[in-house]
């Protein structure tokens, strides 16, 4: 955290280079991909805080006029807060463009998603899309999922019966031949209870462990997603397969990486 990189003629911690390459991440996505009346789904976490920003800049500078659907509470509350119109899926079935982070994205365009606990919501607006863009930083873009995400896949669960689902994911981790898979529900600070979603419901960190190169190989992100969605009490996963049309990643140099 504390290390001093040089950058383009001034020096920057590594946070502050994530944070610029975020930052840029987002710029370019919503200047790229936005257009005059559209409807925009307007993702969840710290990336996004950039898109609604970048977003009120275009409506301020140029006139534009969009209307934004959120994805969560955090989203709501950056339409809100940035002077965007807001509107719902209740309204607006059919989303033009949804601009969202991922916690992982691997080559294929798939991703892990609901590091903030948001993942269900965000999978129905990105369902409803025509488009799903996603915005990051350098630290996201990986070669398969959880070469870098090492806290497991994010799932939204009934909160009845969670030991049971917990229970079988640890079963179905062994199963799958992990030695440390382990499934717990996310808790919130002090452990005090568990994290409740926007929807009041739990979420289990499904962490697979670090599978052998063979193994992983026979469990492709969508055979993974199929078996924990025959799971009763899973309500969404945060495994995204072939949702995202292109990802742009923030790099450290100040420029702007895309996988299409
Ligand atoms: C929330 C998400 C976020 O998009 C994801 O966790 C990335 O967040 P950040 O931009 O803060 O790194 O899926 O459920």
């Amino acid at each position: 955290e504390t290390r001093l990189v040089s950058c383009v003629g001034f020096t920057m911690s590594a946070r502050g280079l994530i944070e610029q390459a975020k930052r840029l991440a987002a710029r370019r996505a919503v200047d790229d991909h936005i257009k005059d009346g559209q409807i925009v789904g307007i993702g969840s976490g710290s990336t996004v805080v950039y898109v609604a920003q970048r977003l009120a800049e275009r409506v301020k500078e140029e006139g534009l006029n969009v209307t934004c659907i959120p994805t969560s509470f955090q989203a709501k509350n950056l339409i809100i807060d940035n002077n965007l119109a807001l509107s719902d899926l209740d309204v607006h079935s059919k989303i033009d463009v949804t601009i969202d982070g991922c916690d992982e994205c691997d080559a294929d365009l798939n991703l892990i998603k609901g590091g903030g606990g948001c993942l269900l919501q965000e999978k129905i607006v990105a369902a409803a899309s025509d488009k799903l863009i996603i915005v990051a930083d350098y630290t996201k873009d990986s070669v398969y999922l959880g070469e870098q995400w090492k806290k497991g896949i994010p799932l939204e669960i009934s909160s009845i019966g969670w030991k049971v689902v917990e229970r079988k994911l640890n079963d179905l981790s062994i199963a799958w031949g992990s030695k440390t898979g382990l499934a717990s529900v996310r808790m919130a600070i002090k452990k005090m209870g568990p994290v409740v979603t926007d929807n009041s419901n739990f979420i289990i960190d499904f962490n697979i462990g670090d599978l052998e190169e063979e193994l992983r190989l026979k469990l492709p992100p969508k055979e993974i997603e199929v078996q924990l969605k025959s799971i009763p009490g899973i309500l969404e996963t945060g495994l995204f397969v072939k949702m995202a049309k292109q990802v742009y990643f923030g790099q450290n140099d100040g420029s702007v990486k895309t996988r299409a």
